[in-house]
């Protein structure tokens, strides 16, 4: 329900335009001149002024539209103008009108445009909540969020940020791990020493322990020369160790000993070398559960999970989808030079139903690409992958019998799974129990939702 201003100076022509609002649930109120215009605008808030051009007064529409755009820029007016006067018409465009109709003037094509400039209206008002929210939230480096699960992680790391312990950093793909690792390490006292990271799933295992701890010359074949391996060049800064789980079980053991060490040899080496780099290590595995099936070192996992910070995954983040889209959007915008200023409504709500399972990075890959599709100012529901158009979340009455709308057994067992699982606040081991399997086969389907 919006509130329109209409001034108009033929009294039967005015209430007949309230009607027609009144009938769409708008609330409405009427004036004859531009100066009353201008006097209730300024002490009452309208969400649209629709305005004749040609007024009785001594202010005409265009002068009543140049002040109301300089007295208040986010309230569109449209202007109504006689048939045949283009020329004012856009004369009231050029000072900031929002549109125009012709008289006579017609109630559908009125109330397209009147719905029009009401939605621009609610879009701009909600960009600019967005962008102050964003303003405050973006206060914790880079990592963006005000919802009630992000703040007590903010508050966590604040909390642990500055000590020597080990950190175990747990979260599905693409929940931003690599941030809080960096988040960590600038909110230590070590911020000035170095940040060295390696993805232990991207190294070949023969290379990791040369990688972590180093090597003489003539080590191995292509050890041409001697290199002090990533310990020693984190010095005393921070070494994060990413995808933890996929390290090899020999592998474990080496880290395991230097860490209680606190010294490592270099591959082809004799003498040990004391480090001092303070470790932080992420994965997206189920660690206990490596643990259980003897793929991961119960000793070494004790001795990384000193700490545990938990990412939640953005499915459980409420509101910080809007505010996350909404940041990626103004620096796709930016980078594609492009004017795209929000995301309407509708596709707004799609972004809040979906269930995301590849957590913020599938967002962030989401916005560019709708970004770059757009043709209008905002996001529209056609600018997102069919993925997300297609979602409906925990909605098991399927309400068509068209054959190409219905989903498939596989689809619906799906949005079933991760009902339970959000009902269980993602805990797994709870939700197999109630869906009737093992852990092992919820893992698997999981994987596999996230494949697609
Ligand atoms: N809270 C956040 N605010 C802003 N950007 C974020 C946030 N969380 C993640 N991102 C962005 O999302 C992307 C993924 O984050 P990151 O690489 O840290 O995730 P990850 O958990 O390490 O993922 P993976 O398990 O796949 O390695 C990055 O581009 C990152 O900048
Ligand atoms: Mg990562």
């Amino acid at each position: 329900m919006s509130r329109i201003l209409i001034v108009e100076d033929e009294p039967d022509f005015a209430q007949m335009v309230a009607e027609w609002f009144a009938a769409d649930q708008h609330t409405t109120e009427t004036c004859v001149s531009g100066e009353e215009a201008l006097s209730m605008a300024t002490i009452e808030r309208y969400d649209l002024i629709l305005a004749d051009l040609n007024l009785g007064g001594q202010m005409d529409g265009l002068e009543l539209c140049q002040r109301i755009v300089a007295a208040s820029p986010d309230v569109p007016v449209i202007v109504m103008t006689a048939f045949g006067s283009l020329d004012a018409a856009i004369g009231a465009i050029r000072v900031g009108a929002y549109d125009f109709v012709t008289k006579p003037v017609d109630k559908q094509q009125l109330i397209i445009v009147a719905e029009r400039a009401l939605n621009h209206r609610r879009l701009k008002a909600e960009v600019k909540r967005l962008r102050e929210r964003i303003q405050v939230a973006q206060d914790f480096e880079e990592l963006l969020g005000e919802s009630p699960s992000m703040r007590r992680m903010f508050d966590l790391i604040d909390r642990v940020a500055d000590g020597d312990m080990t950190i175990l950093i747990r979260g599905e793909s693409g929940t931003g791990k690599e941030l809080v690792a960096r988040a960590l390490h600038s909110r230590s006292r070590r911020k000035d020493e170095p940040f060295v990271a390696i993805n232990c799933a991207a190294v070949p295992s023969t290379l990791l322990e040369a990688e972590l701890f180093g090597h003489e010359k003539g080590a191995f074949t292509s050890a041409t020369s001697a290199r002090p391996g990533l310990f020693a060049e984190a010095g005393a800064g921070t070494l994060f160790l990413d995808e933890l789980g996929e390290m090899p079980p020999e592998m474990q053991s080496k880290l395991l000993r230097a860490i209680q060490e606190k010294r490592a040899r270099r591959v082809g080496g004799t003498k040990e070398t004391a480090f001092e780099a303070r470790l932080l290590a992420a994965t997206n595995r189920d660690l206990e559960e490596e643990v259980e099936q003897g793929r991961f070192r119960e000793d070494l996992y004790y001795r990384i999970n000193v700490i545990q910070i938990d990412l939640p995954p953005l499915r459980s983040r409420g509101n910080d989808v809007l505010l996350l889209a909404q940041a990626f959007l103004e620096r796709s915008a930016q980078r594609a030079n492009k004017r795209v200023v929000g995301i309407s409504s509708d596709a707004a709500r799609r972004l809040l139903e979906y269930n995301w399972p590849g957590n913020v990075r599938e967002l962030e890959n989401c916005i560019e690409a709708a970004v770059a599709l757009t043709q209008y100012e905002q996001i529209t529901i056609d600018d997102l992958p069919e993925r997300i158009r297609r979602y409906r979340a925990e909605d098991f009455t399927v309400h068509t019998a068209n054959p190409a709308e219905l989903p498939s057994l596989k689809e619906m067992e799906q949005r079933y799974v991760l009902k339970v699982l959000h009902a269980m606040n993602g805990n797994k081991a709870a939700a197999a129990k109630i869906l009737g399997f093992d852990r092992r086969t919820l893992y698997r389907k999981l994987a596999s939702y996230r494949e697609e």
